[in-house]
């Protein structure tokens, strides 16, 4: 992250804690909790099909699963050392299970919402214990801060791996899923989120 703004983690969770995730993911899917994802914020979020077509059950603080706890402890150890090295001022977290059935995909984006500073790294942790070449849902992500072309890197949506970017800089787009495609997708946010704000940055490292 320091160097370059970005970082995967092959085996950040275990894999007990991250099966554990899973099951939960799974039982809020035959519960019917998940809704499609939408595009944009507040009174302008939109359903675009065409854009993102990922389902998605936002993590409620008041509803912290024993599951959720584990991750959310290993996040703040994450938040905290981020806010020592890089003086992010990373205040809180907010994520939701995402769930991208056969054929869903989300197209090339920034994480951070028009107008606004807040969401500053994205952190995403895959849950796909059996993941295997072909399956599709591969993370691109542009590796030139600011750019939607050149180097990039696929991040396989396997098991246990935890990638983490930020959000304001680096382009990325899920690949169509030829299986379903679990995650606990979410962002550390800063206390203010104004526009303008300096912030750390990859390309100028301050
Ligand atoms: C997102 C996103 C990437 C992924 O939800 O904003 O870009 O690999 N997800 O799930
Ligand atoms: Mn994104």
């Amino acid at each position: 992250m320091e160097k370059r703004g970005w970082a995967v983690m092959r085996e950040c969770l275990g894999v007990e804690d991250s099966l554990r995730l899973r099951s939960e993911c799974e039982a809020g899917c035959r519960e019917g909790a998940f809704r499609r994802a939408g595009v944009g914020k507040g009174t302008q979020r939109m359903i675009h099909e065409e854009i993102r077509r990922d389902e998605v059950l936002w993590l409620q603080a008041s509803e912290t699963s024993v599951e959720q706890a584990v991750y959310l402890a290993w996040l703040e150890t994450l938040r905290l050392a981020l806010n020592q090295r890089l003086f992010l001022g990373l205040f809180e977290f907010e994520g939701h299970f995402a769930i991208y059935s056969e054929g869903a995909f989300y197209k090339p984006h920034l994480d951070r919402h028009r107008g606004t500073g807040d969401r500053i790294v994205t952190a995403i942790l895959y849950l796909n214990p059996n993941w295997a070449p072909g399956d599709g849902g591969e993370l691109k992500l542009w590796t030139t801060s600011g750019e939607k072309e050149g180097a990039f890197e696929l991040i396989e949506p396997r098991m246990g791996t935890l990638v983490c970017f930020l959000a304001g800089e680096f382009w990325h787009e899920v690949l169509p899923a030829h299986k379903t495609r679990m995650s606990v997708t979410g962002w550390f946010r800063d206390r203010n989120g104004l526009p303008g704000v300096p912030r750390y940055s990859a390309s100028t490292g301050i």
